[in-house]
């Protein structure tokens, strides 16, 4: 099986759940609080190990701080090696703050990056030139430095890795740094955000394809929330995976979750179709729990749901 390695973030998410949100200058009391490991990268790694991916291999940075090491053993625990993390003296861990709206199973995230902006591109690109081969998988977000994550993804497909980028949160990239993407996995926020696409049916979906497959994107999948997901390549055109049905409780990481089941089939060598169902198959069980890395399924949660 390849390897999968993620440069990503990973925060503490301090997670308030609201019966409503407050208006500018209201205080309200909110419903509970949980302090969890979350993260974009950290998310999307444990939850290619959890899913059964033989290795993960995370690089990124925490701080000094009172969460630093918290997250990092959290991140441990699932399995996922966690060799090439830093500490960073004197810097503060990211952090994420998170409403969690529970009448309209929304979520607001506010996050402060951190030690996750001072990974550098030439610390990955080392450690990707030491460990990694042709065909293993590269996972990354926009949650670090975004110079970073452009050469992080140089130095990927100088080495023959398959790429994967989740351009989240939405930011402007140049061209050079599309060209370098196998598959772009984002939600349709960010799709219309980058492309100026909504995303609303099949064609939408084409129309976005081509936009980001101008600068050399090879494939996309456009995730819709409850309306399911569409890949698009330039062969296969569209296709449409329905989502599963489910009593929503908290919509945090179902994107990661969806991810890093994605890279773990690829990592298999499955083919798309399959792939994405097991992907919606995983989410829907991640959105049904609470917090981050913690909601995700094992495969053996999989395997159990599926009977
Ligand atoms: O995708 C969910 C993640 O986004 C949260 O865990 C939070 O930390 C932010 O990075």
């Amino acid at each position: 099986m390849k390897e999968v390695f993620v440069f990503g973030s990973i925060n503490a998410d301090l997670v308030t759940s609201v019966s409503r949100m407050p208006t500018a200058g209201e205080t309200i009391k909110g419903n509970d609080f949980i302090v969890n490991q979350g993260g974009k990268g950290a998310n999307q790694a444990a939850a290619c190990k959890k899913l059964g991916c033989e290795r993960v291999r995370f690089i990124g940075a925490v701080g000094d701080d009172m969460f630093g090491e918290v997250i990092l053993n959290s991140l441990k625990t699932y399995g996922v090696d966690c060799e090439a993390v830093a500490v960073k003296n004197g810097e503060q861990s990211g952090v994420c703050t998170i409403l969690l709206d529970e009448s309209r199973k929304d979520n607001f995230l506010i996050l402060s990056s951190g030690a996750n902006d001072t990974v550098t591109g030439g610390e990955v690109k080392e450690y990707l030139r030491l460990f990694a081969r042709v065909g293993d998988i590269f996972i990354t977000q926009l949650e670090m430095n975004l110079t970073a994550v452009g050469e992080s993804l140089a130095a990927a497909k100088e080495i023959g890795m398959y790429t994967i980028l989740n351009p989240a949160p939405a930011m402007k990239m140049s061209g050079e740094m599309l060209s370098r993407v196998d598959l772009l996995v984002l939600n349709e926020t960010e799709c219309e955000s980058l492309s100026g696409i909504n995303p609303e049916n099949e064609a939408d979906a084409q129309r976005a394809y081509e936009y980001f497959s101008s600068f050399g994107v090879k494939e996309a999948v456009i995730t819709l929330g409850e309306r399911g997901s569409y890949y698009i390549n330039v062969n296969d055109g569209v296709i449409y995976c329905p989502s599963k049905k489910v009593k929503v409780v908290d919509t945090t990481s179902a994107g990661d979750t969806f991810i890093g089941a994605l890279a773990m089939k690829k990592a298999q060598g499955f083919e798309i179709a399959e792939s994405l169902e097991f992907a919606t198959r995983c989410s829907a069980i991640t959105v049904s729990k609470k917090g981050a890395a913690v909601s995700i399924p094992t495969y053996e949660e999989i395997v159990v749901a599926i009977k």
